[in-house]
């Protein structure tokens, strides 16, 4: 059976990264593979969130998963605080996983930043909990962009340990899914640094939330350099900003890079700005609208959640029992 999970944390601004490198993915995958799909807002709060804050974008990310196209009757949609198997088996993964995996994490380093003595330790243990979410459901693929590959590395070194630790092969060895033209989406303002919800200028990512004249004029001043666009491919080289937007305009056509240039090469970068804004607005134009509508109706999207994590319940109670059983944990 080819299992997929995958989650998104609710910490505001979604952007086009998570989009194309995740969300967009996930709409083709649901029809090849049973599909489970979290809001992780366990994962949110390793950092401090507003909690009415928290609320509103654990609302916000469903919306964004059912407004790309994620059906709630095939796929399992849920936020992760609802079902109590991610933290109890995020205790047993925690003692499963070693200090040194977790000390060589990047993406700890870079966000607790300097001053590692004041990150919480949910925050390192945060890799833990990740091997928790997708080995609760025995997935066998976890489709995310580029910047999750040393979480699911630890994933896979997590399940095998617990497999040999007790000499049962009780999880499966999970395979990355990392797919299309814009694994990882750089900022706008720099064409070496990742697209992210962090990133102090909005000026530096496309939010799922935005409308199109906010995301022509974040287009517009999108970094570029004064050549013209290449004809080829290999005239993308040590031209990041470049790179970037011919990644996510062939992401968001969904085609080679190859063809784009093809098409587009040669021009200079006004006319492919503003090509490449005609398409982003024809494609998230109708997703902001459905999200909108959907977010007038929180009861639509928690009612959805409720089921949810219903349906994720059922799944993850056998498991859990099978890990108690293994591990020895009496239960009466
Ligand atoms: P998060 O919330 O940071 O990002 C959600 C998804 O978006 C992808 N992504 C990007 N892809 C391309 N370019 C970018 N600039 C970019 N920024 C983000 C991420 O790779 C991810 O797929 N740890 C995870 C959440 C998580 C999870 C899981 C994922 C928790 N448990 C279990 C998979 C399986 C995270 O922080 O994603």
């Amino acid at each position: 059976m080819k299992r997929i999970f995958s989650g998104v944390q609710p910490t505001g601004n979604l952007h086009l990264g998570n989009y194309l490198g995740a969300i967009r993915n996930w709409v083709r995958l649901q029809h090849e593979y049973e599909s489970i799909f979290c809001v992780v807002d366990m994962h949110a709060i390793t950092v401090w969130q507003d909690p009415a804050e928290l609320t509103r974008t654990t609302r916000e990310v469903t919306a964004a998963f059912l407004a790309a196209g994620i059906d709630p009757e095939r796929c399992v949609i849920f936020h992760q605080s609802a079902v109590p198997g991610h933290a109890q088996l995020a205790w047993i993964m925690n003692c499963v996983v070693r200090m040194g995996w977790m000390n060589r994490m990047t993406q700890f380093k870079e966000k607790a930043g300097k001053h590692r003595e004041n990150a919480s330790v949910g925050l390192f243990a945060y890799p833990a909990l990740m091997a928790a979410d997708i080995l609760l459901y025995k997935a066998t693929h976890v489709p995310v962009g580029e910047d999750q590959k040393q979480h699911l590395e630890l994933t896979r070194d997590a399940a095998q340990k617990f497999n040999t630790d007790f000499g049962r092969a009780v999880f499966p060895l999970t395979e990355p899914l990392i797919l299309g033209a814009a694994t990882r989406v750089m900022s706008l303002r720099d064409g070496t640094k990742k697209m992210s919800k962090s990133e102090t200028s909005d000026f530096s990512r496309i939010n799922l939330t935005d409308d199109a004249d906010l995301i022509a004029q974040k287009i517009r001043k999108a970094k570029t350099d004064p050549e013209p666009l290449p004809r080829e491919v290999d005239g993308l080289e040590g031209r990041p900003e470049a790179a970037n937007l011919v990644g996510i305009y062939a992401a968001l056509a969904d085609t080679p890079r190859e063809a784009v240039l093809a098409e587009l090469g040669g021009q200079p970068f006004s006319a492919f700005k503003q090509a490449l804004t005609d398409l982003a607005v024809s494609t998230l134009g109708p997703m902001n609208a459905e999200m909108n509508r959907l977010l007038a109706n929180p009861d639509e999207i928690d009612a959805i959640l409720k089921r949810g994590a219903e349906r994720a319940q059922a799944i993850a109670g056998p498991v859990l029992d099978e890990v108690y059983d293994t591990v020895g944990f009496l239960r009466v």
